[in-house]
């Protein structure tokens, strides 16, 4: 897996951006991901990824 890989296929946002979100603006939470950048709004199929992510900046 690459950095620029696809986290959010419904709304194609990637894991670089999801980082990036989190790490500027210093997210805790799936929903707040999802407020700052769609990630996670649609299917919610990629909410568990998102968390893994979060678990992963902000332990
Ligand atoms: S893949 Fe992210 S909301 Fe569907």
């Amino acid at each position: 897996m690459t950095k620029d890989d696809l986290v959010c296929n419904c709304n194609e946002i990637s894991r670089a951006e999801i980082i990036k979100a989190i790490k500027e603006k210093g997210l805790k939470t799936v929903e707040e991901v999802g407020e700052a950048t769609t990630a996670g709004t649609v299917c919610g199929g990629c909410q568990e990824e998102i968390q893994e992510i979060l678990d992963a900046l902000n332990r």
